[in-house]
């Protein structure tokens, strides 16, 4: 078995009386891309700058990359990419000169710098890249400081809300470029969202995080098939409590219930029951006006764990 990339153990960090981050404990094995989902306040940005080495915890300890990010912060920092979600890039420089900037940093050559800025196309705007910084959109802009985190190709990358505020364009170029890193090059990659969906369609396993505590973690659709089953939902012209003793008997479905012409179905398995329910109905009489599948989402698991909906909205 490999050493995992990314391992805390009762990782805690105190501002005075507030506790940022309360025992956290984490395990992310190299190549995965790890989401970590949890809503404004709730110790995200404070759990990733100490990985990163950028702040001390109160108690606790972490090695990523194989380092201890305490005695041995100089080898986790030459391994690792880090975009922090308040990124101040010198609006003077240019695109590329901010990226050369970056790799001289790490000691690359002008030439191994080129070369990895052709990989990093898909991020950057190379018909700006010759423009001053200033001139950049907050998507281009973002964008770019993604490419500088990744420009030493780095083994793990920490992306603290990589997609906050930017266009639906952006965030689609933006996943796109992790999971192709992560598929190619096997970047570790962890990332913190309040984005339900981002969580979703990009994670391999999300931790979710509230109040600075980890309260679940998993890959998206065990978290998904822990908290429920998925339900048909059943719109009738007519009798609908009759319609609900049709679909009573069929395989796979738990329970029904009856709201005005609307029934609510239960299933283990929405995928196999949805034709079974509706072959029911269809030889009972019944006329479906509509019928849909509806399988629990992310935000169905935050709510029964934490009692609150994510607000935040994916655009
Ligand atoms: N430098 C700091 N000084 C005092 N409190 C802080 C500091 N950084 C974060 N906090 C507090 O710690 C908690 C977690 O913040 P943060 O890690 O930024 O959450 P998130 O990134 O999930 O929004 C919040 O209550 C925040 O106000
Ligand atoms: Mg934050």
């Amino acid at each position: 078995m490999t050493a995992p990339a990314i391992h805390a153990s009762r990782l805690t960090r105190r501002f005075g009386d507030t506790v940022a981050v309360a025992g956290v404990d984490l395990s992310v094995a190299a190549g995965e891309i790890y989401g970590f989902l949890g809503p404004n306040g709730a110790g995200k940005s404070t759990c990733v700058r100490m990985l990163c080495t950028l702040l001390a915890p109160t108690s606790g300890s972490a090695t990523v990359a194989g380092h201890n990010v305490l005695s041995d912060p100089g080898q986790v920092r030459l391994r690792i990419g880090v975009a922090l979600q308040d990124a101040a890039l010198d609006p003077k420089l240019t695109g590329r000169e901010l990226l050369a900037v970056q790799a001289r940093l790490y000691g690359m050559s002008k030439r191994q710098a080129a070369i990895r800025l052709g990989e990093l196309a898909g991020l950057v705007d190379m018909t700006a890249i010759d423009r001053r910084i200033e001139t950049y959109s907050g998507g281009m802009r973002r964008r770019l400081d993604l490419a500088a985190a990744l420009i030493h190709d780095p083994e793990v990358v920490f992306m603290d809300e990589p997609t906050t505020g930017l266009d639906p364009d952006s965030r689609v170029r933006v996943w796109d470029e992790l999971r192709r890193l992560n598929r190619d090059a096997g970047v570790t990659v962890f990332l913190t969202t309040q984005y339900l969906e981002e969580a979703d369609e990009l994670a391999d396993r999300v931790g979710i995080i509230c109040r600075g505590e980890l309260v679940a973690e998993g890959a998206p659709t065990d978290l998904k098939r822990r908290i429920g089953t998925d339900v048909i939902i059943v719109a009738v012209d007519g009798d609908a409590h009759a319609a609900a003793e049709a679909v009573r008997p069929v395989a796979g479905v738990e329970s029904v219930e009856v709201h005005g012409d609307e029934l609510t179905v239960a299933v283990q398995d929405g995928s196999r029951s949805v034709s079974p329910v509706a072959v029911a109905l269809d030889t009972n009489g019944a006329t479906v006006t509509d019928l849909r599948l509806r399988s629990p989402s992310l935000d169905d698991v935050y709510l029964e764990l934490t009692g609150a909906r994510l607000a935040v909205e994916g655009s």
